[in-house]
């Protein structure tokens, strides 16, 4: 496996994957506006460097709520990791392990989160929840995660519903082989279904908060003024996400979601984000609008299911290479030297006019300019 982006471990994904596995994983809700328009933002921005900083000693590591980081780029939680490869979550949590990344392990786990925690020592793992109905559940699984060291709760809040995706219902995919479960959900002897609750409402948070010590991280926050209320309801850090596209199709994307909610937040809590970052040069872009760290959903399923644990730890790794690389371009030491004034808007206009040429266009008078 000899890929150079994320792009290419895409592809040798691709290669790999069951045709309706990969739509899974790669594919979003309706017209897939969304899942599009998070890569497409990230392109319509620009990095405007600054020079002559003497920043030569590198610094990429960070700490969020007491995890340290080898750099500012988190695992997303994603389901069915023994989709992409046989060791599963296993094989993730040891990738992570190895390059010293934050992975936040979905209730939607293949393998339980014990076995994963077991597979990767010294790994940091946070754990994603979607809070059941029943409470008591809910907290059997939240007692699972603290046992098992997870760091930090994750939970997801934009997903009341589940988002319909027109791939999954043209493969007639709707349910994991039989030989596979979401272990998190074992209770009793049987595996539950996971229970998309509509009802979930800021009063659980509250409940939530007083079952656990553990920092809660609010994941799926798009409007500023939720921003606001999860700063009032306590929450240790707030998630801009839309899912990577895949619940509410016409979502804008996140990073272009992230200064207002940034601004709201004004530094009371870290502001994560995630959603089409597939390359250095997009984390710095969210970390100079606001961001503290992001994260990656498909790309790390990318890595998994092109070469297992080497895959994994190829895409981390790769990301990492390019996250140094970029902030010595951009004359950083470290993530925290990037401030929005090193982000333009593709297109804005912040030069006088006439300072500006459109390549080819004709300001110049007949007889000034010669071709020799
Ligand atoms: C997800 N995501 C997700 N989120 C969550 O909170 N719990 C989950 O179980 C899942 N499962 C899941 C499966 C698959 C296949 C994907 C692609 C995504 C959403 C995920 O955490 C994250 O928000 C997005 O993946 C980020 O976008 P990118 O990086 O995939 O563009």
């Amino acid at each position: 496996m000899n890929a150079r982006s994320l792009r290419e471990f895409e592809i040798a994904a691709r290669e790999r994957l069951d045709p309706a596995h990969y739509d899974y994983f790669a594919g979003g809700a309706g017209d897939e506006v969304t899942v599009g328009d998070n890569e497409a933002a990230f392109g319509r921005l620009r990095l405007v460097p600054r020079v002559l900083r003497g920043a030569a000693k590198l610094q990429t590591g960070v700490t969020l709520l007491g995890s340290r980081a080898a750099m500012p780029v988190l695992v997303a939680p994603t389901a069915f990791h023994r989709l992409a490869d046989p060791e599963g979550e296993r094989a993730t949590a040891r990738a992570a392990a190895a390059t010293e990344t934050i992975m936040i392990v979905s209730m939607a786990a293949t393998v339980a989160i014990e076995e994963v925690a077991a597979a990767a020592p010294g790994a940091e793992l946070w754990f994603q929840l979607y809070v059941q109905p029943d409470l008591a559940f809910t907290e059997r699984i939240v007692r699972r995660a603290e046992a098992a060291g997870c760091k930090a709760l994750v939970v997801t809040v934009d997903s009341p519903v589940l988002g319909v995706r027109e791939r999954d219902l043209r493969n007639g995919f709707h349910d994991l082989p039989a030989q596979l479960a979401c272990e998190n959900l074992r209770d009793g002897g049987r595996v539950r279904p996971i229970v998309m609750w509509p009802e979930l409402s800021w009063e659980h948070l509250g409940a939530l908060r007083r079952m656990t010590a553990l920092p809660i991280v609010l994941k799926g926050v798009t409007h500023p003024a939720d921003a606001r209320l999860a700063l009032d309801h306590g929450v240790a850090a707030i998630m801009v996400s839309n899912h990577g596209g895949r619940q509410l199709d016409g979502v804008p994307a996140t990073i272009d979601l992230l200064p207002d909610i940034a601004a709201e937040v004004g530094g009371a809590v870290p502001v994560l984000l995630d959603g089409g970052v597939r390359r250095g040069t997009d984390v710095l872009k969210a970390l100079a609008l606001g961001a503290a760290a992001v994260a990656v959903g498909r790309p790390v399923l990318w890595g998994l299911a092109a070469d297992g644990e080497r895959g994994v730890a190829g895409v981390l790794g790769l990301l990492r290479a390019e996250v140094e690389h970029a902030l010595a371009l951009c004359g950083c030491a470290c993530v925290q030297d990037l401030e929005p004034d090193m982000v333009r808007v593709y297109g804005d206009r912040r030069l006088e006019p006439g300072m500006v040429r459109a390549y080819g266009d004709r300001r110049h008078e007949p007889g000034v300019v010669r071709r020799s």
